[in-house]
């Protein structure tokens, strides 16, 4: 049989390649084997504490791949999951795992039932659809891989999240914003259009140099939420959360860097023109931004910011554009703008 050798995968949302590029790069026991559109495949380590703090990342697996490893192979070798698993449940605290599920063509053959047979007596795991140890054994090309997701939850749902707010957003993405903003010179904070403050948040943990955090949303009810996640995250001393409205453009100072979400559908209220708000908003961050500084926007309307950019004081230093499915199922293709002043 031909030894495979152990490795971790990490799953991002296409258009973070280079964000999760860089992140890795700063972990000297982190190496990069082979780079895809949204999975990098990295060399296996035992204590897998450092990929489980990587914030440009969703889900990351232990993986082996072998043209052999199809269910059939496994259910006469189940020592190569049980291997697996040991190493995923070494990881986490003793409790973390109570449930299982196989992701798995013919999941109810014989073979893959004899699998599941194997962890329910061996890890005393109960099998369920909405699972904490995910495991998959699924064919790339001509390739079987087998693996399991080592983290009960993917690592971008982040504990501070008290209630998934609609329209909040993905902290990856969070992370990537201000990843981009050279928040490490930076000692002044804003962001605009706070909503349920995973900017604010992901920003404040990141950079401890930055001595104000500031932010805002017109929704009384998105401030609560908000400073409900900020208490939980521990950062009530370093994020203050005004009720402001863009159009009253409130007097919060000058920055050095900006952020900011944009609403756009549902977040923004009836009668409400997206140029009018875009337009509004571009004006106040020539405003408030300082001459250094940089702007960066996330946003699903990226037409209408474009021309609103183009036709301003800013010049677009940098676009990325993602694409992914939401929990909603629905296809997003957001873009994420790197500004400064022309
Ligand atoms: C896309 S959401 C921001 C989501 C946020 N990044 C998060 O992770 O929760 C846009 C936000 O803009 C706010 N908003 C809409 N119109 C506004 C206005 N005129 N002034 C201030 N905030 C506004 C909405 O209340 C909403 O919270």
């Amino acid at each position: 049989m031909n030894e495979s050798k152990l490795e971790i995968k990490l799953a991002f949302i296409i258009g973070l390649r280079n964000i999760v590029s860089d992140e890795i790069s700063r972990y000297a026991d982190l190496h990069i084997i082979k780079k895809e559109t949204d999975l990098f495949y990295l060399d296996f380590l035992q204590d897998l504490t450092t990929v489980k703090h990587l914030r440009s990342v969703a889900r990351a697996y232990v993986i082996v791949q072998n043209s052999k490893y199809n269910p059939s192979y496994i259910s006469n070798h189940k020592s190569i999951l049980g291997g697996l698993i040991d190493i995923v449940i070494r990881n986490e605290s003793n409790d973390a795992f109570k449930t299982f599920k196989i992701s798995c063509a013919g999941s109810e053959s014989k073979e893959v039932r004899g699998i599941a047979e194997y962890i329910q007596r061996t890890y005393g795991l109960v099998e369920k659809e909405d699972a904490d140890i995910k495991i998959h054994i699924v064919k790339y090309d001509e390739i079987w891989e087998v693996g399991v997701q080592i983290t009960p939850r993917p690592m971008s749902l982040r504990d501070y999240k008290l209630m998934n707010m609609s329209g909040a957003m993905d902290p990856t993405i969070a992370f990537a914003v201000n990843s981009l903003c050279g928040l490490d010179k930076a000692n002044s904070y804003l962001n605009i259009f706070s909503g349920s403050a995973t900017l604010l948040i992901e920003a404040a943990q990141c950079y401890p140099n930055i001595e104000r955090f500031v932010g805002f949303d017109n929704d009384k009810k998105r401030i609560s939420l908000a400073i409900q996640n900020i208490k939980k995250a521990g950062l009530m001393k370093r994020i203050q959360l005004k009720q402001k409205d863009i159009f009253d453009k409130p007097d919060l100072g000058k920055s050095d860097a900006i952020t900011s979400d944009l609403p756009f559908g549902m977040a923004i209220s009836k009668n409400e023109d997206l140029n009018n708000l875009y337009q509004y908003f571009v004006d106040y961050c020539q405003e408030t931004l300082n001459k250094d500084g940089n702007l960066v926007i996330y946003t699903s309307e990226h037409q209408v910011l474009e021309r609103i950019i183009l036709n301003s004081k800013f010049k677009i230093i940098e676009t990325l554009d993602l694409n992914f499915i939401t929990s909603v199922n629905s296809y997003l293709r957001p873009k994420i703008f790197v500004c400064g002043f022309k």
